[in-house]
């Protein structure tokens, strides 16, 4: 099992370029379901979760070719509409392929998900969206089985904006016969993408990026060539690997319109940026960073929230950068439970950090310091990273392959940035 050996305490400089996004690639490759003839993906991220997604599709009969940095895929002539337990439980993602299976092949049917490190993770709003479409759900041995011969239009209101259920439904809507309106939906950056790549299609989509989407349902619907988004969790990962380095880099190829909420946090920490259209350079704080090291001593409350509110997926990383601030901080993570595994790690590295149900406190400004830390998921993955660049001394970073599942060339793209980074053999436990 690989490991990351990092020696801390450089600072970093130059340009980084950030990868098309991981989250908007696994939805509009499950839609590629809904689509007659070849679909072209451009400049999908080499990754292991996007790896799973390709076997996945491949396993149900999707012919995938690759080229170059395109992804040709073609899914008309499919042997089986079963997602099987061995893909599925190594990717929860899985489960958003049922709702274009149902809509244009009358049936799908996912082995159940099951909890993952980060929380139980139902998909209840999932199942509950599809029937309200007229898909007869039924749980049975371990997987999920949706019928139908063809879905209607509704309207579905969903009791919390669930990104993967609004995508789901988003995907089967567009199939179904009749118009149907998502209310109370998702508005992610990889919702509208999402929606972009349906229309581009050919389906009919509007409102995506606000909490009601209407989707006309189409006859059919027919491959395109599309580039998804770039990767707003990367673009803030990198951002934070910097600041916490106190080292000003330019984060090229993002949008910094994705990321406001982290941007907003930042500078009311006296962070300074240059904002381009697609990149981001940080600029050295008012009076240098030795002023913004002793000049701390705030207090803060931060808490997540669905999207435009500050994301999950950069919690693990922020919560790094203030380990080395001074002054106090809360984090209330309201998304997900048991999404604070970084902070028996990070303490290990020597952060004070205190835990009280959903809250964590930190105080910060303390030294940190290399030890061997232990990866448990993907985002408290780039957690330890953060943290590892910053402490003086070698750390060694354990079970990378939850890195690996969600940041493309990691260590080649941080030592293009100067930080000392290697990939070594660690452990096989
Ligand atoms: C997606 C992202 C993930 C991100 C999350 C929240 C992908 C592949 N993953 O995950 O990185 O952290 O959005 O921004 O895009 N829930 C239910 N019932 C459901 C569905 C969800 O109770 O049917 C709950 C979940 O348990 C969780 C919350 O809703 O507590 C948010 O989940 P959701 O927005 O659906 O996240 P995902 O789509 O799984």
């Amino acid at each position: 099992m690989d490991k990351l050996l990092v020696e801390g305490g450089r600072s970093l400089s130059g340009k980084v370029h950030i990868s098309v996004s991981k989250n908007s690639s696994l939805p509009i490759m499950a839609a590629t379901l809904l689509g007659e003839g070849k679909t072209v993906l451009k400049d999908l991220p080499v990754l292991r979760d996007i790896q799973t997604f390709k076997q996945l599709l491949t396993n149900l009969g999707g012919v995938i070719e690759t080229k170059g940095r395109e992804t040709l895929m073609e899914s008309s002539s499919l042997k089986t509409f079963f997602a099987v337990y061995d893909i599925v439980k190594t990717m929860r993602a899985s489960i958003l392929v049922l709702g274009p299976l149902v809509a244009r092949y009358g049936m799908g049917k996912v082995s159940l998900p099951g909890g993952c490190a980060i929380g139980t993770r139902p998909i209840d709003l999932h199942l509950e969206g599809l029937e309200k479409l007229g898909a007869r759900v039924s749980l049975e041995a371990g997987h999920v089985l949706a019928k139908a011969s063809r879905l209607r239009g509704n309207r579905i209101a969903l009791p919390f904006p669930s990104v993967g259920a609004t995508e789901n439904v988003m995907m089967a809507s567009s199939l179904a016969h009749g118009e149907s309106v998502i209310e109370n939906a998702a508005r992610e950056p990889e919702i509208v993408d999402l929606a972009d790549f349906i229309n581009a299609m050919g389906g009919k989509i509007e409102g995506a990026g606000t909490s009601t989407i209407s989707i006309q349902g189409v006859e059919t619907l027919t491959g395109c060539s599309y580039r998804p988004i770039p990767d707003r969790i990367e673009a803030a990962t990198y951002l934070l690997a910097a600041l916490t380095c106190r080292s000003s880099i330019e984060v090229a190829g993002c949008i910094p319109d994705h990321i406001l909420s982290l941007l907003e946090i930042l500078e009311g920490l006296g962070c300074r940026f240059d904002r381009g259209e697609n990149s981001i350079r940080i600029q050295k704080p008012v009076g240098g960073w030795e002023h913004f090291d002793s000049a701390h001593g705030v207090s803060k409350i931060i808490e997540t929230g669905p999207y435009p509110s500050f994301p999950t997926d950069i919690q693990a990383q922020l919560m790094a950068f203030l380990t080395s601030i001074k002054g106090r901080f809360s984090i209330v993570e309201t998304i997900f439970e048991n999404r604070f595994m970084h902070v028996a790690e990070l303490r290990r590295l020597g952060a004070h950090i205190t835990l009280r149900g959903n809250r964590a406190v930190i105080e910060g400004g303390g030294e940190l310091w290399a030890a061997p830390v232990m990866c448990t998921d993907l985002r408290a993955s780039a957690a330890l990273v953060l943290a590892a660049l910053r402490a003086k001394g070698r750390s060694d970073i354990l079970r990378v392959y939850h890195l690996d599942r969600g940041y493309e060339r990691i260590e080649e793209k941080l030592r293009g940035l100067g930080a000392s980074v290697e990939r070594g053999e660690g452990p096989t436990v």
